[in-house]
């Protein structure tokens, strides 16, 4: 049989995206009290890009649910080397339980999964983000109960994690404007198969009006580091501020999965004003990521 995978998050229900935020909600309030379901399973990290949050939460993910996790750098791995996705698929599969992967490409991300035995998580991908957005929709509904038919504003460039959102909106049904300046849009293939619930809008300010939730990322991602430069110029009105943040309904939320950086994409009495909830935002990719650790391989066995 094959094994199910958590590519996108397009490869959830509806239903299973909501079970997967409850239990991760329920998870939380039993931090103390840690049911193991992952007895002496094992999960295989393989990071070729950095990481805090996405492997500090899995690691400890992991141990609380009973189970160990392994960290493989790519530096010092064969697949750094040249071995073929295809033969590291088979023999890391044939060793663990699961794994987990954070690269560049998500093609080499879908090779992978064809030729593993396992369940394999995206930790990131130049093109998506699932499981930040299994945290951000955690917060959001411990926040406010309820995403579906609310306004969500993405601010910044449609990048992994907007397209994630887009992805979001659609299973979820909220309404996602997203505000980027020209030539930083999302792929309109990723737009397009969420239908009428995603908009585009020019002018950050009026993106906002009676948003719910505003939320933004870096301007310039992993692996795009030289365009640092001219990507702060592209992007320079497109900084959340708190005059951007008036425009949104009195009590909406901002979220950022971070890292940040102060003065670029947000200003700083934003991220760390009263309307920020980015530290339970980070804090949730642990309970969302047990949640989704327990329905890939537990419930499974
Ligand atoms: N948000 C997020 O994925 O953080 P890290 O890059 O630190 O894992
Ligand atoms: N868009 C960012 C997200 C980091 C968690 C990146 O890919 O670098």
């Amino acid at each position: 049989m094959k094994p199910r995978h958590f590519l996108t998050l397009q490869d959830l229900s509806k239903h299973e995206f909501l079970h997967l935020i409850h239990r991760g909600i329920e998870f939380k309030k039993n931090r103390h009290n840690h049911q193991q379901p992952l007895q002496h399973m094992t999960l295989a990290m393989i990071f070729e890009k950095s990481s805090t949050r996405t492997r500090v939460s899995f690691e400890a993910g992991m141990t609380q649910l009973g189970g160990h996790a392994i960290f493989l750098s790519s530096k010092d791995t064969q697949l750094g080397r040249g071995e073929p996705v295809e033969d590291s698929a088979r023999v890391i599969s044939s060793m663990v339980d699961g794994v987990m992967i954070r690269t560049h490409s998500h093609d080499m991300l879908t090779r992978f999964a064809s030729y593993a035995s396992v369940p394999v998580i995206n930790a990131l991908t130049d093109s998506y983000h699932p499981c930040q957005l299994l945290a951000d929709m955690q917060t959001y509904v411990e926040y406010r109960s309820e995403i579906k038919g609310k306004t969500v504003t993405w601010v910044g460039d449609g990048n992994n994690m907007c397209h994630s959102y887009i992805n979001a909106a659609k299973i979820l049904d909220f309404n996602l404007r997203i505000t980027c300046p020209k030539g930083y849009e999302p792929d309109p293939s990723i737009v397009s198969n969420a239908g009428d619930r995603i908009e585009i809008v020019r002018d950050p300010q009026q993106a906002c009006v009676d948003a719910d939730l505003v939320t933004t990322d870096v301007w310039a991602s992993m692996g795009q580091e030289q365009e640092q430069h001219e990507r702060v110029n592209a992007f320079k009105d497109y900084q959340v501020t708190a005059s951007v943040m008036a425009n949104a309904k009195q009590d909406a939320l901002f979220m950022h999965c971070l890292p940040a950086h102060r003065g670029e994409e947000v200003a700083a009495d934003v991220i760390d004003g009263h309307q920020s909830v980015v530290w339970d935002q980070a804090e949730n990719r642990l309970h969302a990521q047990k949640a989704l650790l327990e329905f890939l391989f537990a419930e499974k066995t």
